[in-house]
């Protein structure tokens, strides 16, 4: 079956790829945005972007339920171990490894990364994901907007997922100018309407996209599947 992506809701993620399944930045439990509890998800692989609460989320709990390997930075797979979580990946920027679902490299990420009970959590990362499909995702996580953007782009972005919120990561601008950087065949955004303080309007984001770049922008609902 073709590569799907589900928004769960503010950056929570399910990849669906050559029957595994990968959830990324799982915030479920007190997420307003999500349309599933922690309990109703299921994974075989959890990836975490940064130690911030609403990225770490409920991946301990839904590791320990399923049983799934948690791949995220050295230091919170580190974390991730001293909290009892059994099967951890750690690895760095610009490091990648071939999973069963395909290949993961760590990306650059301008942003913070410290855990919810004040552990160092390393720096916070974004994931160019290439799947055995051969389909490309550059899932950008919390971020602002960085020139290197455009070396990501030269690896040839299918599908690119971009914080839009503002105030803790790029705005709806500096959004459009990553797209314009990253040149991808597709993008969504993620990271806003979760609280007032990131309210966007993502159909007037999506309508500047399809003006000023070659990119396919798509504004899912919480809940909704997107095949790549
Ligand atoms: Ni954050
Ligand atoms: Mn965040």
């Amino acid at each position: 079956m073709a590569t799907r992506v589900r928004w769960l809701g503010h950056s929570c993620l399910l990849l669906d790829s050559d029957g595994q399944r990968v959830l990324i930045d799982p915030f479920f439990t007190g997420n307003p945005a999500a349309p599933l509890k922690a309990d109703e998800v299921e994974a075989d692989y959890i990836l975490v972007s940064h130690g911030h609460g609403d990225h770490v989320g409920d991946a301990v709990a839904i590791a320990h339920r399923t049983g799934a390997t948690v791949i995220s930075n050295y230091e919170i797979s580190l974390w991730m171990e001293a909290q009892g979580v059994k099967k951890v990946h750690g690895q760095q920027h610009g490091g990648s490894h071939r999973f069963p679902f395909g290949r993961v490299k760590l990306t650059l990420a301008f942003h913070g990364s410290v855990l919810p009970d004040g552990t160092y959590g390393g720096n916070p990362c974004g994931f160019l994901i290439t799947c055995n499909d051969g389909v490309k995702i550059y899932d950008a996580a919390d971020t602002g907007l960085f020139g290197d953007m455009k070396l990501i782009g030269e690896e040839g972005i299918d599908l690119a997922i971009l914080p839009i919120g503002d105030n803790y990561t790029m705005g709806p601008e500096d959004a459009l100018r990553a797209v314009q950087l990253l040149e991808p065949k597709k993008v969504f955004p993620i990271h806003y309407n979760t609280w007032e303080l990131i309210a966007q309007d993502a159909h007037a984001w999506a309508d500047a996209v399809r003006k000023k770049t070659r990119a396919q922008p798509i504004v899912l609902q919480p809940g909704q599947w997107l095949t790549v």
